[in-house]
């Protein structure tokens, strides 16, 4: 009898997670409830397709090697009530615009993916918050309850997930649409809102810039007899925290003619830096899956336990597999990256690298909101870069928490934003993200960053 390939790794199945320890999970009380709706989840068509996240895969271990650079990005936590047309489309334009201020500044191509259509679960720091002597369910994003501190609703529902995917479906159907339908004139600069530009020192820079891109592009239309968009399908992918694991399982599915299993609710899952451990549920779920996985990585966790993940998720080293995507801080990236990846690459591991400025850089200002400055964002990525390369290493991408509204959380930027500017425009209800000219601008930052090295 000829061997029987085997299509998934040792002891795994969709459900072996649930003999591990699942933190982060809320307590259903119907669990009956929750059992319909899983199995409806599980039947309804998925959000994506085997061959775009193998497709996603490749183009990682094209990143992986130096040829492409990766651009995600997204709000921290979707809402459901802003599954909306323009803010979808606001993202999604200021995402295609930075992707291409990095594809003429980098000289690469540029993998999009976006961090949402199903962004909508978060890991929290208590199960519970305490008011007035009252104790109640934390809120854990909108696919699993909402922010309101009542018993109703905090109370765990398992119909927002079938809400939840309903909204992620809209999102991507608009999503694929738009970029479908010409959205990508948006390439042209002409069409890009630069009036912050005046404001920075970088201005004559940037202006130059912006120009060469819109005069790149003419030169190739007029060359080619084509528009941009003719000849350049834009391809986009999506991503969000794989952290309600009966969800994610319920969304794994095998499909015709390709071995193993498949999370079609998203092409790039990855694991929160609180899901990480390596015993845990999520990094079981995670090991047997086909899709590309990303984990972060914080500056508490050992070396040792980083190999070890690297180990359990890309046992074959597989390129394009695995991303780390590490979240130090400004202050700390110095004393904790080396090591690290001088770690990895010695113990042959071949991974993507990326760098989430956004996690290890938030602080409270004095008014009490969470923010976060543009300058550590913009120093941790620069000095990520470095470091990077003065280990014989390579930054492979940025992760990001942006959004294409003009909202006031994150302080400094072309406009300087200060903590008395925060409350004009704070609309998040979880981290502070990148408005749509602190985006732009980061873009046009990293590429000054890596011109001049
Ligand atoms: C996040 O990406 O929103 C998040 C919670 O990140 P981390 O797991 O790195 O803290
Ligand atoms: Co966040």
């Amino acid at each position: 009898m000829p061997a029987v390939t085997p299509d998934s790794p040792s002891g795994w199945t969709p459900d072996s997670w649930q003999s591990r320890a699942a933190v982060q999970q809320p307590a259903y009380p119907d669990a009956a409830a929750l059992r319909q709706v899983l199995d409806q989840l599980a039947h309804l068509p998925p959000l994506v397709t085997s061959w775009e996240v193998n497709h996603l895969r490749e183009q990682l271990a094209e990143a992986q090697a130096g040829r492409q650079f990766v651009l995600q990005g997204g709000d921290c936590a979707e809402s459901f009530a802003d599954c909306e047309s323009a803010i979808i489309a606001n993202r999604l334009k200021v995402l295609l615009q930075m992707s291409l201020v990095l594809v003429h500044g980098l000289r690469r191509k540029v993998v999009r993916i976006g961090r949402f259509a199903g962004q909508y679960a978060k890991p929290r720091s208590a199960d519970t918050e305490t008011k007035h002597g009252v104790t109640l369910p934390c809120y854990r994003g909108d696919l699993v309850n909402a922010p309101e501190f009542t018993v109703a609703a905090r109370t765990p529902d398992p119909h927002r997930l079938l809400e939840g995917h309903k909204r992620s479906a809209l999102t991507m159907n608009f999503t694929r649409g738009l970029i479908d339908g010409g959205f990508a004139d948006l390439h042209h600069p002409e069409y890009w809102n630069l009036d912050w530009v005046q404001h920075v020192p970088h201005a004559n820079e940037y202006r130059e810039r912006v120009e060469a891109i819109g005069e790149s592009l003419r030169f190739f239309e007029t060359l080619a007899g084509q528009t941009i968009s003719d000849f350049n399908r834009v391809e986009f992918f999506t991503s969000h925290e794989a952290l309600l694991l009966c969800a994610e399982a319920a969304q794994t599915r095998r499909v015709p003619r390709q071995p193993g299993w498949y999370n079609l609710s998203t092409h790039f899952p990855w694991i929160g830096m609180r899901t990480a451990a390596v015993d845990g549920a999520h990094v079981e779920y995670c090991r047997g899956i086909r899709n590309p996985i990303g984990v972060k990585i914080s500056p508490s966790m050992s070396t040792e336990w980083v190999l070890q993940l690297c180990r359990i998720l890309n046992p074959d080293n597989e390129p394009g597999r695995l991303t780390l995507i590490h979240r130090m801080g400004a202050g700390k990236v110095t004393q904790h990256l080396p090591g690290l990846v001088d770690a990895v690459r010695g113990a042959g591991h071949r991974v993507l690298w990326m760098c989430d400025p956004m996690h290890g850089n938030t602080q409270t200002a004095g008014n009490g909101l969470k923010t976060r400055a543009f300058s550590d964002i913009l120093s941790e990525i620069e000095q990520s870069f470095a470091i990077h390369a003065d280990c014989g290493s390579r930054l492979g991408g940025v992760h990001l928490e942006l959004t294409g509204e003009d909202v006031t959380e994150c302080i400094g930027g072309a406009r300087d934003l200060s903590e008395d500017d925060l409350r004009r425009a704070y609309r998040s209800a979880v981290d502070p993200r990148l408005n749509y000219e602190q985006a732009l601008e980061l873009a046009l930052r990293i590429v000054s960053i890596r011109g001049a090295a």
